[in-house]
Order: C-alpha cells, then structure tokens, then sequence
C-alpha cells in the first residue's frame, strides 16, 4: 500500500480573519474611487495642480496683499517722518512759525489751515500753539487711528475734520474759504502736482499762504540719474517720487502774492531724497 506524500509548508496558512471596521472603509473608499482612478489617471494633474495653485494664489495676493502693503506702507511711513523731523527740525519750526504771520479779519478766530498729506500727524508738534484750527486731507483712511494719537500728544492743535480723499480734488471746501495751506512731502506724492496746486490755490483766502517742504529733483546730473533710476522703488516702498522739479510746478501755479523759497540739501536722510525746497507762496 503506497504511503500518500506529505508536504510541510514553510509559509503559514492564512487564515481569513474577520474584517475589520478600518478594513471595511478602506475598501469602501477604494471601491468608489476606482472608476475614477480608471476614467482620470490620463489626465495631466501636475498642470492642473499648478493651474488650481497659480489661481488660490492670485486670488489670496488680491484678497490681502492691499491690506499688507497698507500696513506696511503706513508703518513705513511714520518711522521715516520720525527721521525726517528729527533731520529738519529746525527748517520745519522756522516754516510753521511763518503762520504767525497770517492776519485773520475777525480777532481772536483761530487760523483755518487745511493740511494735505497729513498721515499720522508727523506736523502736529510744529503748529504754533492755540492759534490754528487744522482740516486734514489724507487718502489713506486707516492713518486715523494713528492721527488720534498723535492729536492726544499735542492738544495744543485743533483738528477740525479729517478728509478722506485725494488732494487733487476737495471740492468740500469752497473757494477762498482757508487762511493756510501745508504740504510735506506729498507734493511728491500726489498723482497729478498741477491739479493739487490749482485746488489749494483756489480754496485759499487772498492773502493766505501755502507752506510747503518737499524733495525734488537734484540739480547734479550723477544724482539726478539716480533718482531717476531708483524712483519707481521708492515710489512703490514710500509713495514718494523722486524726480519732481516742485519749484517749477509752483511757479506754474501763479501764485499772485509772490513766492519765497530756498533749495537745500538735508543730511541725515538717504541722499537720493536730500535735495529739497521749502517755502511759502501767498495768494
Ligand atoms: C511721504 S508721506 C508724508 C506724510 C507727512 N506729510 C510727513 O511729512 O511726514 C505722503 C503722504 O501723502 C499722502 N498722499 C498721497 N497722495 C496724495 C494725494 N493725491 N492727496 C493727498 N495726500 C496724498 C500719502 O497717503 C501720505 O500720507
């Protein structure tokens, strides 16, 4: 009688367990997402990643990139003006010190000085005290906060209204309605110099004045191409232009009452912004 083989198997016999509820899913899953797998796996997903990335992307750069650069703009801009007044302490008081000399008709009112520009309020401290009632004009509404402050610190000031808008046009005011006009810096700016002078020219009194510090463009021809070669940059991180030829802008402007004005070079501030002109041009 022949004796029937036996085979040992090294492996183990498996033996089927019962499933379990993790086992279940994953092959639920697997089940439904086959078709797919099937139907799409030609489909070029590493375009369509990158097209569906590119999109999320632009449309998070649109949605809070304005309000980054905002923030950064107006940090920006208030460390700078902290530097600036400290740089043009002395020019700044001497220039304010000029609406002393502004009669108003009626004694005692306070002088109306309408402000363009004016940011967080880096102008506050050099208004003579108690003699001015300021309305100012700021594009950048979010600076009100910052402006509140800066009033806090010197209630010698006044403010009488905050302007949300550009200076290009503040048809609010009637013609010949303020006794003074400040600009620092924005003239610099401002989109359209020309307009903004046509409108502060207008909404000042006869025999008002228009106060005004500014950088422009130097008059040395190796840093004037400078200038014109980093002022995109410094329009884009600061708002300011850097190739603005003021004095002839103001000249244009026709002011009637004459204009007084000095071309300077500041130190202490990066030398492509050091070329300035203050004065005072009345009506
Ligand atoms: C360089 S900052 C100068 C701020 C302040 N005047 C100073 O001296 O520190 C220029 C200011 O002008 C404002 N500005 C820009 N374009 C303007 C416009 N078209 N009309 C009025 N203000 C403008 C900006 O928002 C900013 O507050």
């Amino acid at each position: 009688m022949t004796q029937p083989n036996l085979y040992s198997f090294s492996q183990q016999l498996l033996i089927e367990k019962p499933p379990i509820l993790l086992d279940t899913i994953r092959e639920l899953v697997s089940n439904t997402l086959a078709p797919f797998q099937q139907d799409y796996c030609y489909w070029p997903w590493t375009k369509i990643g990158t097209a569906a990335i590119v999109c999320i992307g632009s449309y998070s750069l649109y949605k809070y990139l304005p309000g980054c650069y905002r923030r950064y703009y107006m940090s920006s801009t208030k460390k700078f003006s902290q530097r600036y007044n400290q740089a043009l302490h002395l020019e700044k008081e001497a220039l304010f010190n000029e609406l002393k000399t502004v009669k108003t008709r009626e004694d005692g009112r306070k002088l109306q000085v309408l402000e363009i520009g004016a940011a967080h309020g880096a102008n506050m401290p050099y208004y003579p005290r108690h003699l001015v009632e300021v309305i100012c004009v700021e594009p950048v509404r979010e600076f009100v906060t910052y402006l509140r402050e800066t009033l806090q610190q010197n209630p010698h000031v006044k403010c009488r209204e905050l302007l949300v808008g550009n200076a290009e046009n503040i048809s609010v005011i009637r013609d010949n309605q303020v006794d003074a006009v400040v600009s620092t810096l924005t003239l610099s700016s401002c989109r359209d110099v020309d307009q903004v002078l046509s409108e502060i020219r207008r909404i000042l009194k006869p025999g008002g004045i228009f106060i005004y510090m500014e950088n422009i463009h130097s008059s040395n021809a190796f840093i004037a191409l400078l200038q014109f070669i980093c002022s995109p940059i410094y329009r884009f991180l600061f708002g300011i232009s850097l190739v603005r030829n003021i004095p002839e802008h103001i000249e244009r402007a026709h002011f009637n009452g004459g204009i007084t004005q000095r071309i300077f070079i500041v130190h202490g501030i990066s030398f492509l912004l050091s070329p300035h002109v203050s004065g005072i041009a009345r009506k």
